[in-house]
């Protein structure tokens, strides 16, 4: 099987925490790849850390081959000092190109743009206006509710709502590989199940891979084939989802049981 996704010992610090401590970890292409953790473990710093918008301290992240981030080396011209800014190999705009859609924590919509312009705003690097009409029905086609608001503002949307255009915004760049962080944050329980269901379709029919962070750790173990426990900026536990649902551990630390 085909690694996507590697990250090799990496880590990041925001100033003196350090929000991820020598992370490794991979994404199989086709998988749906679950990291669960509790408030604070580090979980989205390691989504931004993959879309470029977190430097690296130390480590590497490889996407479909590539090398796209990696922490930059002592810099002999400032007196073996790191430089200032240790930016990314490539810009989040690039890796955005390359195929990788991050949907962020809290969903981050445009709340006075209506749905369709959202969707827009998701297509940003197509250049081509057929294509993204073409995308933005299917998108409808999709989730209904997104066709029949279309020209409402974002705003006047429920949260479920909202999370489906979120997701529908990714998808408008055709992304090999999916990050979705806390789809289900904050949403009821039949409306996270309604999510899940579009995500399982989105991986099986479109074959797009997905990584998912979530702290509702049920959700997420039932939706993916392999799992993650992050705790404090660690990853503790790696095996396959269906292990970890079974895992002591987990069972007691995250399935309240
Ligand atoms: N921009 C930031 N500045 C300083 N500390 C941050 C910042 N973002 C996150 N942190 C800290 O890094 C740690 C990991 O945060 P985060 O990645 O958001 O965790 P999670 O997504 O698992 O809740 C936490 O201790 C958090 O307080
Ligand atoms: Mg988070």
């Amino acid at each position: 099987m085909k690694e996507l996704l590697t990250i090799d010992d990496i880590s990041v610090s925001y100033g003196n925490i350090q929000a991820l401590k020598h992370v490794s970890m991979h994404v199989n292409e086709g998988d749906i790849v679950c990291l669960i953790g509790a408030n604070g473990a580090g979980k989205s710093t390691l989504l931004k850390a993959i879309v470029g918008q977190e430097p690296l301290v130390s480590g590497t992240i490889t996407y479909d081959g590539e090398l796209i981030c990696h922490a930059k080396h002592l810099d002999p011209t400032a007196g073996g000092k790191r430089r200032k800014s240790h930016s990314p190999t490539f810009t989040t705009d690039l890796i955005a190109r390359k195929g990788i859609a991050l949907v962020p924590e809290g969903r981050r919509v445009f709340a006075d743009m209506t749905v369709e312009e959202n969707l827009d705003m998701g297509a940003f690097m197509v250049r081509d206006d057929a294509l993204i009409a073409k995308k933005k029905e299917e998108m409808y086609d999709f989730f209904p509710i997104l066709g029949a608001r279309r020209r409402q503002k974002t705003r006047s949307l429920s949260g479920g709502e909202q999370q489906m255009m979120a997701i529908a915004r990714a998808l408008m760049s055709s992304p090999k590989l999916l990050l979705l962080d806390e789809p289900g944050l904050g949403l009821a329980p039949l409306v996270i199940q309604d999510i899940f269901q579009k995500i399982a379709i989105i991986n099986q029919e479109d074959k797009v891979t997905v990584f998912l962070v979530e702290q509702n750790a049920r959700m997420a173990l039932k939706a993916s084939n392999e799992g993650y426990v992050m705790e404090n900026g660690r990853i503790v536990l790696a095996d396959s989802s269906a292990a970890l649902l079974d895992n002591e551990q987990v069972r007691a630390a995250y399935l309240g049981e």
